[in-house]
């Protein structure tokens, strides 16, 4: 059986692709490594430092000294890892509405992503891995094995990120969930650099019309080259 080294999964928000890839990596006891998290804690550490998010060039030297760092999980509370920004633990802040409505700006600025691209290319290639973002099959791993494209309406994920919030105990409105993912999908499928877009030798899976078990056997069988 020839397993693919290197698996790329890329969509829109709250498609499903994490659950894929962690679910992946724990069949293929690979490594589950969600590139998302990078682009999250360099918000975090902009709002914190106080920086407008206009503020291109602080954003960009903030991110080329900042040290992010994907730990174990030391708490039992529901996290996959710690993740660490200078040594101080931000595991929930960067899942926070503020972070949330700002990632999309800082992400599409070309200095932020040519950092944090060239420290997963670094992670990615030394295989078994499973990495999990927008551009991964296109830009980070392009020489990637495996690459599929996990789609889903924007209503749909609306209504997924708008449970995870309310089982969180946050206080929001559908209506506010599913502006705000319209503006993310349009910002990071129309910046100018590493648009989010399948690969053209991406797998394209829909997960309106699969369950997560469909989505993940049909997965699991590609990489085991039954597909
Ligand atoms: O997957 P997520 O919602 O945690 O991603 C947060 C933001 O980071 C999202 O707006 C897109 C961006 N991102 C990116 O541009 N490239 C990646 N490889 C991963 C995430």
């Amino acid at each position: 059986m020839n397993v693919p080294h290197t698996i790329a999964i890329d969509g829109p928000a709250a498609s499903g692709k994490s659950t894929l890839a962690k679910r992946m990596a724990h069949a293929l006891d690979y490594l589950f490594f969600d590139t998302g998290v990078m682009y999250r804690a360099i918000t975090c550490a902009a709002l914190r430092a106080g920086l407008s998010m206009d503020a291109e060039d602080q954003i960009t030297a903030l991110s080329e000294r900042a040290q992010i760092d994907v730990q174990t999980a030391s708490a039992d509370d529901g996290r996959d890892n710690d993740i660490l920004l200078d040594g101080v633990d931000i595991t929930w802040d960067i899942r926070s509405p503020e972070v949330d409505s700002n990632v999309s700006v800082v992400s599409a600025y070309p200095g932020v992503r040519a950092a944090l691209t060239a420290q997963q290319r670094r992670i990615g290639q030394r295989g078994h891995v499973v990495m999990v973002g927008r551009d991964i099959g296109t830009v980070v791993l392009p020489e990637a094995d495996l690459k599929l494209y996990l789609d889903a309406s924007v209503e749909e994920r609306a209504r997924r990120r708008y449970d995870e919030r309310l089982n969180r105990g946050d206080e929001i409105m559908l209506e506010v969930v599913l502006a705000d993912m319209r503006m993310r999908d349009e910002i990071d499928s129309t910046r100018a650099v590493a648009p989010l877009r399948p690969a053209e030798d991406a797998v394209i899976l829909d997960s309106d019309n699969m369950s997560i078990d469909e989505v993940l056997a049909y997965s699991l069988g590609l990489a085991r080259g039954e597909g």
